[in-house]
């Protein structure tokens, strides 16, 4: 297994070629693996375990999510079920994938029916760290054992089927049988992972729950628009600002960052960028750090996940959800997104049906958004 240190920090890593799928197959042999959830992390988890040749089963309510896995080959009554109490007892791993809220509804399902020495496996910290709030208390005669994909369940998939894997992090809370991590790491090469990253349930939700907050969501959503309503304030086209806080960021530089690192993609840009962002950055992180710490605070507190599963469980949830979303929709900012990503030359052979709907749709701003982007300086590899 490759090890590593950096920040005085020795970590570990488990790749495929330390468990190859025969191996894998060798130590999950006897278990009867069932995947309780076909939303996107269960549809994915339970698609790849099954063509990596384990014995899989499901279990959703009867819904969109259910017909979907009877198209997808799983045989009603035998791989797809819908009652989770009598799904639970056939199984030896029980890989627990509703939404977080709906694990601590559907608990009393689970729990009473976990068989000794199975293993309950989940994709998030969460239902266990939080146990004061879920009540998700697992016997002491179960594994319990953690494998988090890092990326949304449709990556996991099409990372499979393009013969890689994601990266996961996997933690063991509970050791009933003597074979709980040995188990998390042969489930988690099953699922699709790449590359496994040890850790604990209480550091893999709290720093998850930091950065979907932070900037892998809601501070992106809170920089763009911020930048977005200050070039619009200052006079600039819808375009003009779209394409210099998103568009030139998902296309050109994040995936720059991506290939090699923030250092070069500053240095695959112009030298008037590279000064510019060289002396903000740390403004920006002065700035935010407050922010931050608030973020930490509320998240490690459980006032967090508190709101969380208020919020949920709230019967008008789902509509004000819709509502909220759609709000971001209209904003200006994501209005002329859909305009220029239209624009794409792959989008206009691919969805020309869309495309004219889309233009339909925003007819207002349309005539804006076929505005030259203003003319760059010396541009180079990275476009700035
Ligand atoms: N999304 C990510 O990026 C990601 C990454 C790593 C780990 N995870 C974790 O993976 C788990 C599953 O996440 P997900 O991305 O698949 O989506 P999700 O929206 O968190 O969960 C979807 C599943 O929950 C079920 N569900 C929701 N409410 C239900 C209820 N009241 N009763 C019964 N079932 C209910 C859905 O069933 P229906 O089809 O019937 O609605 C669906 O099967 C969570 O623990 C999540 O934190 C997510």
């Amino acid at each position: 297994m490759r090890t590593f240190e950096v920040g005085g920090v020795k970590e570990t890593v488990v790749e495929r070629s330390d468990y190859p799928l025969a191996k894998v197959r060798q130590i999950l042999k006897d278990e009867k693996i069932l995947v309780i959830g076909y939303g996107p992390q269960g549809r994915a988890q339970s698609l790849n375990l099954r063509d990596n040749g384990m014995n899989v089963l499901v279990c959703n309510r009867r819904d969109a999510n259910y017909d979907l896995a009877q198209k997808e080959g799983w045989k009603e009554g035998k791989t797809l079920l819908d009652n989770m109490s009598e799904a639970v007892k056939q199984a030896t791993i029980v890989l627990y994938l509703l939404n977080d809220a709906a694990q601590k509804q559907c608990w009393n399902q689970v729990g009473p029916y976990l068989q000794p020495g199975s293993a309950l496996y989940f994709s998030h910290g969460f239902s266990i760290v939080y146990r004061d709030q879920t009540g998700v208390v697992p016997a002491k005669n179960v594994d319990v054992i953690l494998c988090a994909p890092k990326g949304s369940g449709t990556t996991v998939r099409r990372l499979f089927l393009e013969g890689r894997g994601i990266n996961c992090s996997f933690a063991v809370h509970q050791d009933a049988t003597g074979r709980a991590r040995e188990r998390c790491i042969a489930v988690g090469i099953g699922i699709g992972c790449g590359f496994l990253f040890e850790t604990t349930f209480e550091k893999e939700v709290f720093s998850d729950l930091v950065g979907e907050r932070g900037v892998l969501m809601g501070a992106i959503q809170g920089i763009f628009k911020a930048q977005y309503d200050l070039l619009r304030a200052k006079g600039h086209s819808p375009a003009e600002a779209f394409n210099e806080t998103v568009e030139e960021g998902t296309q050109s530089l994040y995936p720059l960052i991506g290939e090699n690192g923030m250092d070069w993609m500053f240095s695959n840009c112009s030298a008037t960028a590279q000064r510019g962002a060289l002396d903000w950055w740390p403004k920006f992180a002065e700035a935010v750090k407050p922010v931050f710490e608030s973020l930490y605070e509320e998240v490690a507190s459980g006032r967090e996940t508190a709101h969380v599963l208020a919020c949920n469980s709230r019967p008008d949830y789902v509509n004000d959800l819709k509502k909220e979303l759609a709000a971001i929709d209209s904003q200006e900012m994501w209005q002329i997104g859909k305009i220029v990503r239209e624009l794409r030359p792959e989008r206009q052979k691919a969805l020309k049906p869309a495309v004219a709907k889309t233009k339909a749709t925003v007819k207002k701003v349309a005539p804006k958004a076929k505005a030259k982007p203003k003319a760059k300086g010396k541009a180079k590899r990275a476009g700035k």
